[in-house]
């Protein structure tokens, strides 16, 4: 399938089913699949079927809608309790990207209050369809506003995947390169592949390649060795979440190309709708971290790349202290450093200010 600029890997169908992309089985397959029941969505989230921050967010908002659906509840306050059973299983899906729950909050704040259960039902699917349709929006104006931060025919490095796949579609920090690119303001990308899982090599260099931009995949450890060669003008890279402070989290190995950016002089942004941004979270040390199963980092595709039974720690996330970020890129404009203030202004002005 081509992709185009709305190229989206989740879709809300007409007759109450969710389609989304099993993303487990990219690049080599495209696999579709449909259900009606929430459950599978979050299944999906868990296995990274369903990944990306803005993405599981949205999955988890369209994972309601299917539970409003099936629900037998005649009255409101039945309807209201099956729904928060299963928003609180698709809460403990994954721990650190905060759109999971901003997406839940908004889908039950929106119910509350609708005391016809057939409303109820209609408005959980209204208000996941427009979390989807916002976050869209959001990815573009992030685009739009990151590409001018970039130079004139910028090399840029990114990690894991920020892009359509990501997102309700187009992406944050493949939207800035995707926005960069049209504007004729990129050279080209390096792509990190991003152990363990390969989100880089698997999904970033198939939306790269989809979209014709020029790009290197390189292996996570020789990001070092590309900016002391100064192939590199700036690093882009999403964000799961961001506290207050500006503290991000993001896919583990963010924190060594921020620091390793400073030490090389080249700036690193964040970009992210301000869904992602915690203000009840004052710093980095408040952000739950994912710990995922040992054997992703002991096999690859299923296959063993260490002795039988050794030790492996797979933290999924790490920090980047506000600090090394340059800018961190919203739908809402560029917010710099105090981030305590610019975070603030920010979330009064964006999509956060719909939650
Ligand atoms: O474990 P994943 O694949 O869900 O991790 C994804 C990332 O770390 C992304 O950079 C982040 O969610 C931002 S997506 C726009």
């Amino acid at each position: 399938m081509p992709m185009k600029d709305l190229f989206t890997p989740i879709k809300w169908l007409p007759e109450g089913k969710v389609c989304f992309l099993e993303q487990t089985r990219l690049p080599r397959e495209e696999v579709w699949v449909e259900t009606s029941d929430c459950a599978r969505i979050a299944d999906a989230i868990e296995r990274l079927a369903i990944r990306g921050a803005p993405l599981i967010g949205i999955a988890a908002a369209y994972g309601l809608a299917l539970a409003a659906l099936s629900t037998q509840a005649t009255d409101y306050e039945s309807f209201r309790s099956d729904l928060l059973k299963s928003a609180v299983r698709l809460r403990s899906t994954r721990p650190t990207a905060v759109n999971l729950g901003w997406a839940l909050d908004r889908v039950m704040r929106a119910v509350d209050g609708v005391r016809d259960v057939s409303d109820a039902r209609e408005v959980t699917i209204r208000t996941a369809q427009a979390i989807h349709q916002d976050d869209i929006g959001a990815c573009r104006r992030i685009g739009e506003y990151g590409a001018p931060l970039l130079p004139a025919g910028a090399r840029v490095m990114t990690h894991c995947n920020a892009g359509a796949l990501a997102t309700g579609g187009y992406g944050t920090a493949l939207g800035v390169i995707r926005s960069a690119w049209k504007a004729g303001r990129l050279k080209h990308v390096l792509a990190n592949e991003t152990r363990p899982l390969l989100q880089g090599a698997r999904l970033t260099a198939w939306e790269l390649r989809e979209e014709g931009i020029p790009f290197t995949l390189i292996p996570d450890s020789a990001a070092g060795l590309m900016m002391q060669r100064g192939k590199v003008d700036a690093v882009v890279t999403g964000a799961d979440r961001i506290a207050a402070n500006g503290d991000t989290a993001n896919k583990v190995g963010t924190y060594h190309l921020a620091v390793l950016s400073q030490a090389n002089r080249i700036p690193f942004y964040i970009a992210a709708p301000t869904s992602t941004v915690d203000l009840s979270i004052a710093s980095g040390a408040g952000i739950p971290i994912e710990e995922r199963s040992p054997s992703e980092v002991r096999e690859v595709h299923g296959v063993p790349v260490a002795p039988d039974g050794v030790d492996a720690a797979n933290p999924a996330f790490d920090v980047t202290p506000g600090e090394y970020i340059a800018a961190i890129v919203t739908e809402a404009g560029v917010g710099r450093a105090p981030y305590g203030e610019s975070l603030r202004s920010l979330c009064q002005r964006g999509v956060a200010a719909h939650a």
